[in-house]
């Protein structure tokens, strides 16, 4: 019988984590995908967008299901020119991929080899830091400045970060999980290094806040966005970066061929087409999140943070309980939530992250939440 062994692989693969690795072990593939697929639990955990997609999205899906046959349209011209209106820069500036993650993964495969190094804040996406050691790269983490109820980018800190080994640098705007927030004129101080400057912007929707419009006069700038928040279609997997011609050209050399479906195509760009439906429900996720971070905000020993985004980080300054004691317990009531105990820049305390929901979830939460802690 044939065998491979642990040699066979490369050192990089081998010491990388997979992604929900951490959860599948704790709680059994099992129990998270019943968990992932019951209507009876509030999702509070995966930053979606809880009023779903406008109808115009299912009526698409519906058109094309007789299209499934075939392979995909391989330009996703429509898709492209869509895009180019709603983020205003031309088409040949504009990368679509498989969700976002799948352009961060792209991205990072075009660019790091192994020993670069790639300068992030810390808190970060997760995902990141895995992409990056996949490729053999190492991860300089700049741990982000905290006061009294919000985190803050430490620019400097970041900037002094980048030296000749520094390949690329990672700011996500808003910031997951803590959704702060970099001003585009403190981005711009990244792009006179000669460093790749990776944008994250998949919560632009719920901040406004943008610096698309740089990335066709500067080589150096890729701005990642995702249909999975605002637009509601996270489950059709489409993302897109914005980007300079010449970058697109070598970045376009790693993605595969085919990688959206037909029917994401098609969701997506009539998502594109109700503009007002992704706005309006925006608007209900920005209003709710004020509420529930005063909500969150008397709960004895919760420390929520200010978010730009569609979530809110939420420290437990209590002696009986913990984050992941906490999210435990909101799981056996019906809420489900992310416990970042333990994460990089994360260390000090117990947090956890919660998606802002429809008023009934949030609702929820928080009564959850007073039940637990006994007020
Ligand atoms: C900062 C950030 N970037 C990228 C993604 C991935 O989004 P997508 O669903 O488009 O792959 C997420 C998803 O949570 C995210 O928080």
């Amino acid at each position: 019988m044939g065998k491979v062994s642990a040699k066979f692989f490369k050192n990089h693969v081998i010491s990388t984590e997979y992604y929900m690795e951490d959860e599948i072990r704790r709680y059994g593939a099992k129990v998270l995908s019943l968990v992932w697929c019951s209507r009876d639990f509030a999702r509070m955990m995966g930053n979606e967008n809880p009023y779903g997609p406008s109808s115009k999205v299912i009526e698409a899906i519906k058109r094309s299901i007789h299209e499934i046959y075939r392979y995909p349209e391989p330009t996703y011209i429509r898709l492209l020119e869509k895009l180019s209106e709603y983020v205003g820069v031309g088409k040949e500036n504009i990368l679509i991929g498989a969700g976002s993650m799948e352009l961060i993964d792209s991205t990072l495969r075009a660019f790091i080899d192994p020993n670069d190094e790639v300068v992030l804040s810390a808190p970060t996406y997760k995902p990141y830091l895995l992409r990056i050691r996949i490729c053999g790269g190492k991860p300089v983490l700049i741990p982000m400045r905290r006061l009294p109820h919000e985190f803050r980018y430490d620019v400097e800190g970041m900037l002094e970060a980048v030296t000749p080994r520094t390949k690329a640098v990672v700011i996500i705007n808003p910031n997951n999980p803590t959704g702060a927030l970099m001003d585009g004129k403190r981005i711009e101080e990244f792009l006179d290094k000669e460093v790749l400057v990776m944008v994250d912007e998949a919560y632009f929707e719920f901040s406004g806040k943008t610096v698309a419009h740089l990335a066709p006069e500067n080589e150096n700038l890729i701005v990642l966005r995702s249909m999975s928040k605002a637009f509601g279609i996270a489950g059709l997997r489409v993302g897109y970066a914005i980007m300079h011609p010449k970058v697109a050209d070598y970045i376009r050399r790693v993605q595969l061929p085919f990688r959206l479906s037909e029917l994401s195509a098609a969701a997506a760009l009539a998502a594109l087409e109700d503009l007002d439906y992704m706005r309006e429900t925006v608007k209900k996720i920005v209003d709710e999140r004020e509420r529930l971070f005063d909500e969150l905000k008397k709960i004895n020993g919760l420390h929520p943070y200010k978010s730009n985004a569609n979530f809110i980080l939420v420290g437990v300054k209590r002696k009986d309980v913990t984050a992941g004691q906490l999210s435990s317990k909101l799981l056996s009531r019906g809420v489900i939530v992310r416990d970042f105990t333990g994460a990089p820049g994360l260390e000090d305390g117990s947090y956890f992250r919660v998606s802002v929901s429809t008023p009934e979830n949030n609702a929820k939460l928080v009564n959850a939440l007073k039940g637990i802690l006994g007020e």
